[in-house]
C-alpha cells in the first residue's frame, strides 16, 4: 500500500504543479530563507534530562485535566535525541533554514539562581553546529511560551518586573554562547498569545483568569495580561539594547519578535466596522509592535482602557525607539471584526472593554470567512496572508518581515489509517494558496524575507496534545517513526522550482 500510495502521490503531485498552484517561486527574492519551524516544549522532550530544570509546561501538562488527551511534553518527539535524523529530513526537503528555541530551564534550571547546565549548552552547540554543517541557517527563539518554574514560583513569572533582569541574564549567555554561529534572534514567540491565554481565559500556564476555566485560578483578568505584557515588551527592550551594544557589530546578526497575526476584516463597509477591525488588530497585534516601533501603546488602548494600561518611563521609551530588526509574523487565519453594539456583545469573543469593544466573528451571514478545520480558530483564507502583510509593510513602515509560522492542521480522527495522514492534499493547497498570497504581497513592495512551515513534524499541540497535526512529516507516536507527507514532497518541490530560477 505504501507503493501504491506513492503512485498516487506522484500522480497527483504532478495535477497539483500542472495546476501551478504556489504560485511562481521565482517572486521570491534571492537569499529568500525557506525553513520549518519547531519550539522546544512541543518538539525536544527529554524533560528530566543532563540537568534540565522543569518549566512552567512541565509543571501544566502534569496537572490532570489541562490537556485534553491527557498527554504531556516529556517525550513529544524526542527531538532531543534525533536531531541529527530530523536535520537529514531538512535537507531532504531543501530547505535552507531551521527556526527552533532554546528551552531556557535546559540553560538556566533555576533562572538566575542556580548554574549554568553545561549539558544545555552542549546540547545547542551539537545542534547548531550540525545545522550551520549542512547549510542550514539557524533562527533561534529564546522563549516559545516556557520559562523555568522556578521563575514563576519565585517572581509569578511575567507579572513580575524581575523577569526583565532574568531574561537579559539568560539572553546574554545565548548570545555570547551561540552568537558567533546564530545571525537570527528571536525574543518572544507570540507573546500576544501567552499573555491573553495565560492570564485572561487561564488555558496556558500560570493560568489565571477572570472566572472558572478547567484548573484556572482567579486573577485579576482586567489587569493581568497587561502587566504581563508590559513586562515582556520591557524584557524585549533590555534584551535588545544589549545585543545591539554588546554582540550586533561584532556577530553581524539581527533581532526581532514574533507575534501572533491574525488578518482581521472589517464585518462590513460601515466606518464603525473598519474603525472596531483597527481597533480589534490593536488590542491584538500592535499592543506589542506600537511600544517596541513607536515607543507607546495604540492610542485606542489608552483611550478605552485608560489606568488599567502600565505606562513606559521616560528611560523606557527610550529604549523602545525601533527596538528590533525585524518583525516575524505567524499568519494562519483571518476573522470579522463588528463594532460592539451592546446586544452582541459576548465575553471572551473579543466584545469587551479589554479585547477593544469588538466583536470578533468567523462568519457573515451564516458564510464563513474561510474553510474551517479541525481548529476552531483556523479559518482558511489565504488572502488573509497578503493582507496581514500589507498591514505591516505599511503601517511599521517598511520594517524587514518573516514569515515565521504558517500551516495546517489535519482532518483526522485517531482512528485515521497512515494513508489518508500522508495524503494531506489540504495541507499542500492551504501552502500554495498562502504561498502564492505571500509571493503577491512581495512582488507589490513588502519586503519579507523568509517562509517558514509550521510544521517539520507532527508535534505537542499545547492544551490539544497529540491530537491535532501540523506537520510535514507524520509521526508515529508509538514508535516516533517519521514518514514525510504529500506536502513535504510538495514543499521540496517547491523550493527545488526556487532553486532553478535563483
Ligand atoms: C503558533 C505557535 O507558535 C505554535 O507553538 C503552535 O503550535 C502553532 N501556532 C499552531 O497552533
Amino acid at each position: 500500500s505504501q507503493f501504491l500510495l506513492s503512485i498516487v502521490s506522484v500522480s497527483c503531485l504532478i495535477e497539483t504543479l500542472k495546476q501551478n498552484l504556489g504560485g511562481d517561486p521565482s517572486l521570491f527574492p534571492s537569499n529568500f530563507l525557506f525553513g520549518t519551524a519547531s519550539s522546544s516544549y512541543q518538539f525536544e522532550g527529554a524533560f528530566l534530562n543532563d540537568g534540565k530544570g522543569l518549566n512552567n509546561w512541565d509543571v501544566f501538562s502534569h496537572e490532570p485535566g489541562n490537556i485534553r488527551d491527557g498527554s504531556t511534553g516529556d517525550i513529544a518527539v524526542d527531538h532531543y535525541h534525533r536531531y541529527l535524523e530530523d536535520i537529514d529530513l531538512m535537507v531532504s526537503l531543501g530547505v535552507n533554514s531551521y527556526r527552533f528555541s532554546i528551552s531556557w530551564a535546559r540553560i538556566l534550571p533555576e533562572g538566575r539562581f542556580g548554574e549554568v547546565n553545561a549539558a544545555g549548552i552542549d546540547y545547542y552547540n551539537k545542534l547548531i553546529d550540525a545545522l550551520v554543517l549542512k547549510g542550514l541557517e539557524p533562527f533561534v527563539t529564546l522563549t516559545h511560551f516556557d520559562i523555568p518554574q522556578e521563575l514563576e514560583d519565585t517572581f509569578g513569572g511575567w507579572l513580575s518586573p524581575k523577569l526583565q533582569e532574568e531574561f537579559r541574564y539568560y539572553a546574554d549567555i545565548c548570545f555570547k554562547t551561540f552568537g558567533d554561529r546564530v545571525k537570527y534572534w528571536v525574543t518572544f514567540n507570540e507573546p500576544n498569545i501567552q499573555v491573553t491565554a495565560g492570564y485572561r481565559s487561564g488555558s496556558y500556564p500560570p493560568s489565571r483568569c477572570s472566572s472558572s476555566y478547567g484548573n484556572c485560578t482567579y486573577g485579576d483578568s482586567e489587569k493581568e495580561p497587561f502587566v504581563a505584557a508590559h513586562n515582556i515588551i520591557l524584557s524585549h527592550a533590555t534584551v535588545v539594547d544589549i545585543y545591539r551594544r554588546q554582540y550586533q557589530e561584532k556577530q553581524g546578526g539581527s533581532i526581532g519578535i514574533v507575534l501572533h497575526a491574525k488578518w482581521i476584516e472589517p464585518f462590513s463597509n460601515s466606518t464603525a466596522d473598519k474603525l472596531a477591525a483597527d481597533r480589534a488588530q490593536s488590542f491584538f497585534m500592535n499592543w506589542f509592535l506600537d511600544p517596541i516601533i513607536f515607543g507607546r501603546y495604540p492610542e485606542e488602548m489608552n483611550t478605552i482602557l485608560g489606568s488599567i494600561l502600565p505606562e513606559f518611563s521616560c528611560n523606557d521609551r527610550k529604549k523602545l525607539n525601533k527596538a528590533l530588526d525585524f518583525i516575524g509574523i505567524n499568519h494562519y487565519t483571518s476573522l470579522y471584526a463588528q463594532d460592539c453594539i451592546f446586544s452582541l456583545c459576548e465575553p471572551g469573543k473579543g466584545a469587551s472593554r479589554t479585547e477593544g469593544f469588538c466583536r470578533q466573528t468567523p462568519e457573515k451571514d451564516g458564510v464563513s470567512i474561510g474553510e474551517s478545520t479541525a481548529l476552531a480558530w483556523l479559518h482558511v483564507y489565504p488572502q488573509g496572508m497578503e493582507k496581514m502583510v500589507t498591514y505591516v509593510k505599511e503601517r511599521y513602515s517598511g520594517i524587514p518581515m518573516f514569515i515565521t509560522e504558517n500551516g495546517y492542521v489535519d482532518e483526522n480522527d485517531p482512528n485515521s489509517t497512515i494513508e489518508e495522514f500522508l495524503y494531506d492534499v489540504k495541507r499542500v493547497e492551504y501552502m500554495a494558496a498562502y504561498l502564492d498570497a505571500l509571493s503577491t504581497a512581495v512582488r507589490k513592495g513588502a519586503d519579507v524575507r523568509g517562509y517558514f512551515a509550521w510544521s517539520l513534524l507532527d508535534n505537542f499541540e499545547w492544551t490539544y496534545g497529540y491530537t491535532k497535526r501540523f506537520g510535514l512529516h507524520h509521526v508515529d507516536y508509538g514508535t516516533l517513526k517519521r514518514t514525510p507527507k504529500l506536502s513535504a514532497t510538495w514543499y521540496k518541490l517547491f523550493i527545488a522550482r526556487y532553486s532553478l530560477v535563483k
